[in-house]
């Protein structure tokens, strides 16, 4: 039986190596462009049309006949070329697995996506993404829809925090860093949402407004830094138009931008129902449609192949597009190694390491007065209010739902809103309570929830410390339509503080809140959503196990019209569309929910977050880049070097008593304004000095003029604790020079 086996191996190995210079595409010497260009050349035109369109399995007829995974995405594989089936699943902070819609599948859930940004650390990043990429692998996912790179521009956006932030360097360093985590896994991510899915209020059916100059220097920026990186077999195209046509069908952006400047070598796949056209949709640079069942038609098999026939897209667009569906597949790992028929066992305790790890790094100390944080020795009675703290901590909803391994102590559906469809508002089982008893052992922590302020107020009067878990859910598919936090909790806490002096906030939102009640809060945390270790996080960072580093991606406004738009856009179209409904309107309006068409007119232009404070001379309540630590860091006199790769080197010291990480950053000026060139974060302990060394990204201060421009001369630098707080001004001697776009 052996030798049979051994034999029969030998015969295939054989044949395999006598067939390889037949088959280019098995010749790993060979660039995946050109071997994806080989096995495109040996399908037929219909194993071509197979690839270039998605099914979306929770509404495909054939689902499970063919083997279906319940989530995002599945595309067939074509076995006798050894092309794998493709199985889709969402994963911006893990392998999503919305409404549970695979019963009892969990997976590592990391902290938001601002968490991580708010690291500034771009290692762990990259093991954020290589976590999500191994559980993928194992759960046979090979193909991820993460790295949402959108910038912030509004801060009641409902996916916030999904994304990285409001700065393209910082933004696209650390979603190139997490793409390429997940590939580091041998499977396919994707960048998304491109361009401009700024908002989700009328997503499908606003049309984002900007200048070529503005969206180069700012978001596209973002998602050029995230791709030179990452390098991700696909870019996700987004629902929204930009500058007139949808981002799907948008020659400028895809065929122009993406594929001619870039040199973009994989595939361009649609949102789910982001589709609107055949020829012109594929002419743009449209490769493959996803998720068919949610558009309108399906628009890129038998309409495609028409098309195709009648010489309206040509053959060589599809052999294109096929090809570049290959590369992304083949440049990933995935061709060669293809995942596991069946799931295989996961590392959960070192995987959720580093779930721990991003919320430890990304809470963000706001406001510690009289230093009333790390908890005191002497604090005996400690009562925790709200935002179910007792059992865990809140996530954001929508696709990239993670349902975490502890599972959902708390789960509560919507009752109306689109998000209603896919989106509950879910706690991951992590207790502060818990965690904070088992660090405190000698302490008598209790919960109350909160509902009733005049019994929350009665217990902080009771305790040495009363911590408030304030919350706000944000989900894909609606914004915050007020930045001020839900449920009457500014009450709540204003009732706690004037209860108890020693009271601070812990606030687990998906963004900036209003804060009426500061003044009157010695502490604030900033938790993001921390995450399935969220509770253990805290505990940890309350207790002074670990030094608060986390440093805000993204501005807070003191108030909402500080900000270049106060509200959603729209919210009248959205209302009105509601409103037909309600009033018995029964027509099928798709993915658009019948919201009429607006136009949004980014008018603050590249100027994004900060860049809008400074250019406006508003002073935010706390502003990007900003983060207290229980220890203090000093910083040397810089070595400044300029020329065509400039950079600053300087010495910096923990000057306290904790051990700690700082996060200095470079603001270097262009057009009147300071943006983010550089940023390190760096590990010490006390007394312990070390150099850093940042590079500055020339594309941060150029000038977008068919390319990127350098004027040469001396340009004002400035190192930062955060835009706002200046350490050192100085001025870079710069070389002119002109960089491709
Ligand atoms: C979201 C994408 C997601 C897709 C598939 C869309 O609604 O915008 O981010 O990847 O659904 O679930």
């Amino acid at each position: 039986m052996k030798k049979l086996i051994l034999a029969a191996l030998l015969a295939t190995s054989a044949s395999l190596a006598m067939a390889a210079p037949a088959h280019p595409w098995l010749d790993r010497s060979l660039s995946a462009s050109v071997r994806a260009g080989s096995l495109a050349a040996a399908m037929t035109q219909d194993e071509k049309l197979v690839l270039v369109h998605g099914y979306f399995p929770p509404k495909a007829k054939p689902a499970q006949e063919m083997g279906m995974i319940p989530s995002a995405g599945h595309i067939p594989g074509i076995p006798r070329l050894g092309i794998p089936t493709l199985r889709e699943s969402d994963a911006s902070l893990g392998v999503a697995n919305q409404v549970e819609q695979r019963k009892g599948d969990t997976a590592t859930a990391l902290p938001a996506g601002l968490a991580t940004a708010a690291t500034f650390n771009p290692e762990l990043a990259r093991s954020g993404g290589a976590m999500i990429g191994a559980e993928a692998r194992a759960k046979t996912f090979n193909v991820l829809l993460a790295g949402g790179v959108n910038l912030t521009r509004d801060p009641w956006n409902g996916r916030n925090f999904e994304y990285l932030g409001e700065d393209p360097l910082l933004a696209g360093i650390l979603a190139g860093e997490a793409i390429r985590g997940v590939e580091s896994a041998h499977i396919v991510s994707t960048v998304k949402h491109f361009v401009l899915n700024s908002q989700e209020t009328g997503r499908h059916v606003l049309d984002a407004r900007i200048s070529e100059t503005a969206l180069r220097e700012s978001d596209l920026l973002a998602f050029q830094i995230a791709i030179e990186r990452g390098r991700p077999g696909s870019v996700m195209c987004a629902y929204n138009k930009v500058n007139g046509d949808y981002a799907c069908e948008n020659e400028p952006l895809l065929n122009g931008v993406l594929k001619r400047d870039w040199h973009y070598p994989g595939w361009v796949m649609s949102d789910w129902g982001a589709v609107h056209s055949t020829e012109k949709a594929a002419n743009a640079g449209l490769d493959q449609q996803s998720g068919q069942e949610l558009d309108r038609a399906l628009y890129f098999n038998q309409p495609l192949a028409e098309a195709v026939a009648a010489g309206r897209v040509s053959q060589a667009r599809l052999d294109d597009m096929v090809r570049r569906i290959l590369t992304g597949v083949i440049a990933s790992g995935l061709y060669d190694d293809p995942v596991p028929a069946t799931p295989q066992p996961i590392d959960l305790d070192t995987h959720a390491d580093v779930a721990q790890a991003v919320a430890e790094q990304g809470m963000v100390l706001l406001k510690n007065e009289g230093d009333l944080l790390p908890i005191a020795a002497s604090a005996r009675r400690i009562v925790l209010i709200g935002a179910h703290a007792d059992v865990g901590v809140l996530s954001g909803g929508g696709s990239s739902q993670v349902r975490s391994t502890g599972g959902a102590p708390v789960e509560i559906p919507l009752t109306k809103g689109e998000a209603a469809s896919f989106a509950r508002m879910t706690w991951h089982a992590s207790s502060p309570l818990k965690a904070l008893q088992a660090a405190l052992p000698g302490a008598d922590i209790r919960y109350v929830d909160g509902s009733d302020p005049v019994a929350a107020a009665a217990a902080a009067k009771q305790a040495d410390l009363a911590i408030v878990f304030a919350w706000q859910w944000q989900s894909e598919a609606q914004d915050a339509e007020t930045l001020a936090l839900p449920d009457d909790q500014d009450a709540l806490i204003a009732a706690v503080a004037g209860a108890n002096a020693h009271s601070l906030v812990v606030l687990e939102t998906g963004g900036p809140v209003l804060m009426p009640w500061l003044a009157k809060v010695p502490a604030v945390l900033q938790a993001w959503y921390p995450g399935q270790r969220g509770g253990e996080a805290l505990a940890r960072i309350l207790t002074g196990a670990v030094s608060p580093s986390g440093r805000l991606p993204m501005t807070f406004p003191v108030s909402a019209d500080q900000a270049p738009r106060p509200e959603p856009m729209g919210l009248a179209n959205l209302r009105a569309a509601e409103a037909r409904r309600a009033a018995g309107d029964k027509t099928d309006y798709g993915m658009s929910a019948g919201v009429a068409p607006f136009t949004i007119d980014y008018r603050e232009g590249a100027d994004v977050g900060y860049r809008w404070y400074q250019k406006t001379g508003r002073k935010p309540l706390f502003p990007f880049g900003y983060g207290l630590s229980y220890t203090r860091f000093s910083y040397g006199t810089p070595a400044i070097v300029g020329g065509a790769a400039p950079s600053v080197s300087f010495e910096v010291t923990n000057a306290g008593e904790r051990a700690g990480a700082d996060v200095p950053q470079i603001y270097v000026e262009a057009g009147g304004i300071y943006r983010l060139a550089g940023f390190a974060r760096v590990a010490l302990l006390p007394g312990q000095t070390q150099r850093v060394t940042i590079s500055l990204e020339p594309r941060t201060f150029a000038r977008f003029e068919k390319g990127w421009v350098v004027d040469g001369g001396a340009r004002r630098f400035r190192i930062g604790r955060s835009a706002s707080d200046v350490v050192y001004e100085g001025t870079l001697d710069l070389l002119p020079t002109r960089m491709a776009p």
